[in-house]
């Protein structure tokens, strides 16, 4: 633990932290320069690790901990990791209060897109007198509206002082971005945080997923016959919609059903060729039958033209034709708005089918395997044993 004098200023810096970038300490190099507080106190914040698109607090607080470790200026608090409940900036800035003395200045250090959000804050007016705010430009955002918007709002006079700091455009949620999609974060953040999160394998679950939509919208488009194109289109809202239901991403949901079928059309020489380009390993089955192939051969697409490298989502495109033992609900969600979407029109397979879907995922799956091996053996095809061990799998566990 690092000496705490007793000075007359520190300045606070607040944040999720996930994780903390350069962006963020150039901001406290400057303010510790321009505005001479003792410290600079990051306060990693007490979001529970629950919550969507937020890491576990030991994590974030440790990130944050090896990033200012080198300066003996820069500290850091475990006061809202360690608050139980709904954590308050006020009761922060109190509890500074009472460690550094009444009499201590607290600079409070804002980001432009925050400050105007003040106003919703707990004890807004009492919070405002007992710091300065040092607010930190943003990108896109026009300080003279938010000044006058600040002076418009509040009643207690407020102390702020815009900060010219050097905008480093770096963001937490591109670093996520970038892990996720195995793209290097070097110069991003310190080597100790990009050794931790290589160590721990954070970020590397997608939950953070920035893809093009449009991107892929044009890319089916072009692909496909306006047929196909509509009913991809109509597997994504059905997925998504699942998705919502059933406790998924939505958005993962959405770009597997975009995807699955971008390959189908090909013909069967190409579809042959892609195998071998993306060294896709054909069983006999799939060789005589090359169309059930148009799954695996999507997923690689997926990879190369989107840098998508989510597996749940390849595996969703992988296995939407056959299916496959364990599937993961994502999987199962495709499987199933692949048969269901809207624009396969109506009969009362579908009708029954679609009303179990909606509230027993197993069950939606399980007939739609049935009837894709019904329609095999009226069509004198081999129904693909992938299917078959999906199948099993699922009526062994109903
Ligand atoms: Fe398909
Ligand atoms: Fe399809």
């Amino acid at each position: 633990m690092k000496d705490r004098q007793y000075n007359k200023s520190i300045a606070v810096m607040g944040g999720t932290f996930d994780p903390i970038h350069l962006g963020h300490l150039a901001v406290a190099q400057t303010v510790f320069e321009e505005f001479s507080p003792q410290k600079i106190i990051f306060i990693p914040s007490g979001i529970p690790p629950h919550k969507e698109g937020v890491s576990n607090k030991e994590d974030r607080y440790n990130m944050t901990v090896l990033a200012t470790l080198n300066n003996y200026f820069f500290d850091v608090s475990r006061m809202e990791i360690d608050r139980k409940g709904t954590t308050y900036t006020i009761d922060s800035i109190l509890e500074l209060k009472n460690e550094y003395g009444q009499d201590t200045k607290i600079f409070f250090i804002i980001g432009l897109d925050i400050i105007k959000d003040i106003f919703y804050w707990k004890n807004y007016e009492q919070l405002i007198k007992l710091c300065e705010f040092i607010v930190v430009p943003r990108p896109n955002i026009n300080e003279d509206e938010i000044k006058e918007m600040i002076n418009k709002f509040s009643k207690t006079e407020i102390k702020f002082t815009f900060l010219e700091a050097n905008k480093l455009e770096i963001s937490s949620t591109d670093i996520r971005n970038k892990i996720a999609n195995n793209k290097s974060i070097k110069y991003l953040t310190t080597p100790e945080v990009e050794s931790y999160i290589i160590k721990n394998r954070l970020y590397k679950n997608n939950k953070f997923i920035n893809i093009d939509i449009d991107e892929i919208d044009k890319f089916i488009k072009s692909e496909l016959s306006s047929y196909r194109y509509t009913h991809s289109i109509g597997v994504a809202e059905t997925a998504s919609m699942l998705a919502e239901r059933f406790g998924d991403s939505k958005e993962k949901a959405y770009i597997a059903g975009l995807l699955h079928d971008c390959a189908k059309e090909k013909k069967y020489e190409e579809k042959l060729s892609l195998c071998e380009e993306y060294k896709i390993d054909l069983d006999p089955i799939m060789r005589s039958n090359p169309d059930l192939s148009h799954g695996l051969i999507a997923a690689e697409i997926a990879k190369k033209n989107f840098d998508i490298y989510d597996e749940n989502i390849l595996n969703a495109i992988r296995y939407h034709t056959t299916g496959r033992k364990h599937m993961t609900t994502l999987e199962k969600i495709v499987f199933l708005a692949d048969i269901i979407e809207i624009n396969r029109g109506d009969n009362p397979f579908l009708k029954e089918l679609r009303d179990i879907a909606i509230y027993n995922l197993n069950a939606g799956v399980l007939l739609g395997l049935k009837k894709s091996m019904d329609l095999c053996i009226e069509k004198n095809i081999i129904f693909h044993p992938m299917g078959l061990e999906a199948l099993n799998s699922l009526e062994s566990n109903m």
